[in-house]
């Protein structure tokens, strides 16, 4: 009986030397595989009372709309800057090199709504803090994040240390 991790594909060097990359695409194009990752994820909630799914651009719409729809709850898009049409609240956070902005439509989230983040992958954690800096400014309450892979190596899980964080697959390097 294979396991989520058996479908991930791990790619040495890609997108730059020293990186192992771990790619979904393999897991998700598998009926067996994307089952077992949406199952995993879900079964992280299975005590978690929620309102809505937020997932960032663009491996969290993946992973977030099918855990909305199991739950009946509605699914709110963080998108990359200039995409969403109405008005929104932007985050800037850093990367390796340089910066990126996300943003979310400004009446997505309602105050005291109840929000689980769902995204593939924590790594340094800073997408996620970024999301959570938007729900929080919006009045939303961030009640659990929850990602298929954690690069622990990377320690996403200390700088969102005032939060329930878990994951389906851990990776003890980076
Ligand atoms: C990747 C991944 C996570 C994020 C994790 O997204 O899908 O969202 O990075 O990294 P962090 O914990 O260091 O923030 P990416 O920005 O590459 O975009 P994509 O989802 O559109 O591929
Ligand atoms: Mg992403």
């Amino acid at each position: 009986m294979k396991k989520v991790e058996d479908y991930v594909r791990s790619i040495p060097d890609f997108p730059e030397k020293g990186i192992i990359f771990r790619d979904i695409t393999s897991v998700i194009q598998d009926p067996e595989g994307l089952k077992l990752a949406i199952d995993g994820i879900q079964n992280l909630l299975k005590d978690v009372d929620f309102d809505v799914v937020v997932g960032p651009e663009s491996r969290g719409f993946i992973f977030g709309v099918p855990i909305a729809y199991n739950n009946h709850t509605g699914f709110v898009p963080v998108r990359k800057k200039g995409k969403l049409p109405c008005e929104t609240i932007s985050e800037e956070y850093a990367l390796e090199y340089g910066t990126a902005t996300i943003e979310i439509h400004k009446d997505a989230i309602q105050p005291g709504q109840k929000v689980v983040i769902v995204d593939d992958l924590i790594a340094t954690g800073g997408t996620t803090e970024a999301a959570i800096h938007m729900i929080e400014r919006l009045g939303g309450e961030v009640v659990k994040v929850v990602f298929l892979m954690e690069l622990e190596g990377l320690k996403g899980r200390e700088r969102l240390k005032d939060y329930d964080v878990d994951a389906v697959i851990k990776y003890p390097g980076k």
